[in-house]
């Protein structure tokens, strides 16, 4: 593996340090579940301390750039150039229920472009990373998207947007058509990890629309430098404020959004 740069250790550093937070209180909301009141407000708490660790380090080690964090909005920084993009927490309602698939997810921008990703799998020790030029790795490993090219053999993730969100009937009719037409549909409940799991070539392919830019911007650098391509669903670039994306390995991302855009059209 070629040496790290420093600003993608910066971002693993500060990612391992929340995550022993989060698996320390992972394992309260287990035994939480039997409790009266739940474990909300708790994972509320959990989600909160997590941000904080991330914006502490990530702002010890460069004062100078702006954030946009999933819980504290948006923080100006003098280096207009760079942007932290972070969600501490991608996953939630996994980490409530005591379903164990959540993740730390962190995104550098620079000029309007991502340039630096880590996502972390705390309870399976995956570090998905990635910086622009330097390729996508799954730990010490280099990662590549699969080369499966048949839909019927493509393993297809997704998530459900909220009713009221993101055009619920257009994705009814995606998913009926997405559901005849692979080999099976994934809904695991982090977009970030949907993301590294196309990267890592466990998925064909992932679309949801709808989602914030914290959910995406990591696993956008990653999966463009495992080969993939991320679009919107009409294949124009991904706009971070809009959150319709579609990600996929070279092969499956011209298929499925064909796919995609018959829901439009009935
Ligand atoms: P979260 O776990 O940080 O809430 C699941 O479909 C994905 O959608 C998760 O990555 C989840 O992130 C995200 N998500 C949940 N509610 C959302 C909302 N209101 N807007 C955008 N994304 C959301
Ligand atoms: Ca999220």
């Amino acid at each position: 593996m070629p040496p790290r740069s420093a600003t993608i250790t910066v971002m693993i550093q500060a990612a391992y340090k929340a995550a022993r937070g989060l698996v320390r209180d992972f394992g309260e909301v287990e035994n939480l579940q039997v409790s009266k009141k739940g474990p909300a407000d708790f994972v509320t708490a959990a989600d909160i301390q997590a941000e904080k660790t991330l914006r502490w380090e990530l702002n010890r080690a460069r004062p100078n750039y702006a954030m946009l964090l999933e819980e504290s909005g948006a923080v100006a920084g003098r280096d207009s150039d760079y942007r932290w993009i972070v969600d501490p927490l991608d996953g939630t309602l996994n980490f409530l229920h005591g379903i164990p698939h959540f993740c730390i997810s962190i995104g550098l921008e620079q000029a309007g472009e991502m340039i630096a990703g880590v996502i972390y799998d705390p309870l399976r020790d995956e570090l998905f990373h990635a910086e622009k030029g330097a390729g996508a790795y799954l730990n010490d490993h280099r990662i590549r998207v699969s080369s499966r090219d048949k839909m019927m053999e493509s393993v297809i993730a997704t998530g459900i947007p909220a009713v009221g969100r993101g055009r619920y009937d257009e994705y009814r009719a995606q998913l009926s058509l997405v559901m005849e037409q692979t080999a099976g549909i994934r809904r695991m409940g982090s977009a970030a990890l949907d993301l590294a799991y196309v990267a890592a070539g466990r998925c064909e392919g992932f679309w949801e629309p709808a989602l914030s830019p914290w959910d995406i911007a990591a696993g956008i650098v990653i999966l463009r430098e495992a080969g993939g391509y991320v679009t919107d669903f009409n294949g124009a670039a991904v706009n971070l404020d809009d959150g319709d994306i579609l990600a996929a390995n070279d092969r499956v991302h011209g298929p499925l959004k064909s796919l995609l855009a018959k829901a439009k059209t009935g």
